[in-house]
């Protein structure tokens, strides 16, 4: 049974996303999902990495920049590694746009003003949710770019993977009241004008225009969340072990993620313990350790497509072990 078939017929998304507790399997799993896309389907494809700590480079055995890169013996498979650290400075950059556009000096304060903003800045570029800002800042670029079919992420372990997932409420919130604040402004100052004729203040047109950039970006901001929240574009994949913490954690990420609603609609339980004819007691003693949190993954997420990878005797590193990977994910 093929992937289309597995996943109910019609389903083709563009977005997918790959979490999970740290080593499960996950950058394995999007290296695999990504080449199996190109070549098996004939899709343009890339596979982004938005974790710190990259992989994809050691999975493919290549280098993989900031720009989209090549992936060398697969045609129409690009990847790109997002440096967190230069990510953020591109995002502090942005969010220091955003505060020139607004040549408002009462909005400039809601900024805490210049001297609070570089403040903020040094803030920004430490804080713990800035890769995660950054990814996000990536994902809204790469949304809007129509050069591929298919963009498979390949994410940091759970807990950064969904604060990736509220950016877009706490963004929202943050462009909602700038939008307040400002019709607010524009209120007062025409009561001004209205009431004093010669009253300073700025052009009007100057001021819709501010109040268009946010609401342009509020609804930008919106259009990614139905984005995510559309399982006819975007399918989470959560990667487990057949071990207690993986699962757990898996089933936690799925609780948020079903807050936010975004569709889930694979668990992949990666290095199964293959069965043996003739298994040795520790191989034995293993797999039946196994057998009962293969139960468990059934019962906690029954409803999804589940599906078993075997532990491999080698790590999976370069092409010819990643296209297995992807054979025994998506093939017959
Ligand atoms: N089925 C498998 N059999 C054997 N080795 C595997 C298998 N799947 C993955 N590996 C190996 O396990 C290690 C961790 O895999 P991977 O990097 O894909 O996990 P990850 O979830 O992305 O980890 P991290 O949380 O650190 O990003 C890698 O060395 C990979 O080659
Ligand atoms: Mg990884
Ligand atoms: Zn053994």
């Amino acid at each position: 049974m093929g992937i289309r078939e597995r996943l109910g017929g019609s389903r083709d998304p563009r977005y997918l996303f790959f979490g999970g507790k740290g080593g499960v399997g996950k950058t394995t799993c999007a290296a695999a999902t990504a080449v199996w896309l190109a070549e098996q389907e004939g899709k343009e494809v890339l596979v982004v990495s938005t974790d710190p700590a990259h992989s994809l480079s050691d999975s493919f055995d290549q280098d993989i920049g900031s720009e989209p890169t090549p992936i060398e013996g697969v045609e129409g498979l690009k990847a790109i590694e997002i440096d967190p650290e230069k990510a953020a400075e591109e995002y502090v950059e942005t969010m220091r746009r955003v505060y020139e556009m607004t040549d408002d000096e009462s909005l400039k304060e809601m900024f805490g003003g210049e001297d609070m903003l570089k403040e903020q800045e040094e803030l920004l570029k430490s804080s713990p949710g800035i890769d995660e800002a950054a990814a996000f800042q990536k994902f809204m670029e790469l949304m809007r770019d129509d050069s591929y079919d298919a963009i498979v992420f390949d994410t940091a372990p759970t807990g950064h993977t969904l604060r990736f997932l509220s950016i877009p409420d706490t963004l929202e919130r943050q462009v909602k009241t700038m939008i307040k604040v400002r019709k607010t402004l524009r209120q007062v100052s025409r009561m001004l004008k209205s009431i004093i004729p010669f009253a300073g203040g700025e052009d009007e047109s100057e001021e819709d225009e501010i109040l268009d950039n946010l609401e342009r970006m509020k609804e930008e901001i919106e259009e990614v969340r139905e984005i995510l929240s559309d399982a006819s574009q975007t399918a989470f994949r959560l990667v487990v072990t057949p071990e207690e913490m993986a699962i757990y954690e898996a089933r936690r990420a799925l609780r948020t993620l079903n807050h936010y609603e975004i569709p889930v609609d694979m668990i992949i339980v990666n290095k199964v313990m293959p069965k043996r004819a003739e298994e040795c007691e520790f191989c034995r003693t293993r797999r039946e350790m196994e057998e009962k949190r293969l139960k468990l993954v059934e019962k906690y997420f029954g409803d999804k497509d589940i599906v078993q990878i075997p532990l491999f005797a080698k790590e999976v590193r370069g092409l010819e072990r990643i296209r297995e990977v992807a054979e025994v994910l998506y093939g017959e």
